[in-house]
């Protein structure tokens, strides 16, 4: 199976312990579901100069579900977790002994991954992709672009958000974004065969640094989570 089929269970009222060595937590997230804010001072402005309504509502739940999550690892209320940006963006807490994490949304849905390693998590949904040829020369390694090219016509689209969403969960995990440059992650994309992250720059050998899972969310939802450590493991909770 290429894909992952993954199990979100019911978030857990008790606290829980960070995932394992070689382990990582994924929740799905109803952005749309009302819930209290929990939002930091500075979180809150940011909210409230945000012109548009949905994005707002949006911003809110993602941020209060991502504090909500972490706090359940280490303790705390959770609008005061010192929340950190990265010099290219990515969230981190800033505190000894917490659990990386990296968030993903789309359409009013998203996705939280939590490891005790570096990691990366993309979600995409099914859609029809505007200049693909242009978008393939652009941003994938030339190995893919041959495998893409190869597909009947009706499995392109398809496969591109595949790859997309693996080079993507890569980039994140790094946290270098996609400033960091799609073509140099070399991953699989064909749908008979499992995410696999091929090379890096052409170096098979740092790329088996690195765990790359394609997996299902949100019924048709296409996720990828990437994560420094040889094997990973998965478990899904649901808020
Ligand atoms: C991060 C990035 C990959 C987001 O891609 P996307 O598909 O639009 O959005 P996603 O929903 O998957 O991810 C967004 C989340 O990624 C996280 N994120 C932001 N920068 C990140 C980075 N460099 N690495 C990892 N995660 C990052 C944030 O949590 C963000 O959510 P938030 O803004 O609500 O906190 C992309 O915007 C990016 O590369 N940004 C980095 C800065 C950059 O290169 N800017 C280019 C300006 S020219």
């Amino acid at each position: 199976m290429a894909t992952l089929d993954l199990t979100f269970t019911p978030c857990p009222d008790e606290p829980l312990a960070l995932p394992a060595n070689t382990s990582a937590h994924i929740w799905q997230i109803d952005l749309d579901v009302a819930r209290d804010a929990m939002l930091s001072a500075s979180e809150q402005a940011h909210a409230k100069a945000m012109r548009h309504a949905e994005k707002q509502s949006h911003f809110v739940a993602a941020r209060s579900a991502l504090r909500l999550i972490l706090s359940k690892y280490v303790g705390g209320t959770p609008e005061n977790l010192p929340l950190a940006t990265a010099a290219q963006g990515k969230p981190f807490l800033d505190m000894a002994g917490a659990p990386q994490f990296n968030v993903t949304h789309a359409r009013g849905k998203a996705l939280i991954a939590v490891a005790p390693m570096a990691v990366g998590i993309d979600l995409e949904f099914a859609r029809p992709v505007r200049q693909l040829d242009r978008l393939v020369e652009h941003y994938f390694a030339p190995a893919e672009e041959k495998a893409l090219t190869a597909l009947p016509d009706d499995q392109r689209a398809q496969a591109f958000l595949a790859a997309w969403t693996r080079k993507e969960a890569c980039l994140k995990a790094t946290g270098e974004g996609i400033a960091g440059g799609l073509h140099r992650y070399h991953v699989t994309l064909r749908a008979n065969e499992h995410a696999q992250l091929i090379s890096i720059d052409g170096n098979e050998t740092a790329a088996r640094a690195w765990t790359l899972h394609a997996f299902r969310a949100f019924e048709d939802g296409q996720a990828a989570i990437c994560a420094a450590t040889p094997s990973l493991s998965l478990q899904g909770f649901s808020l």
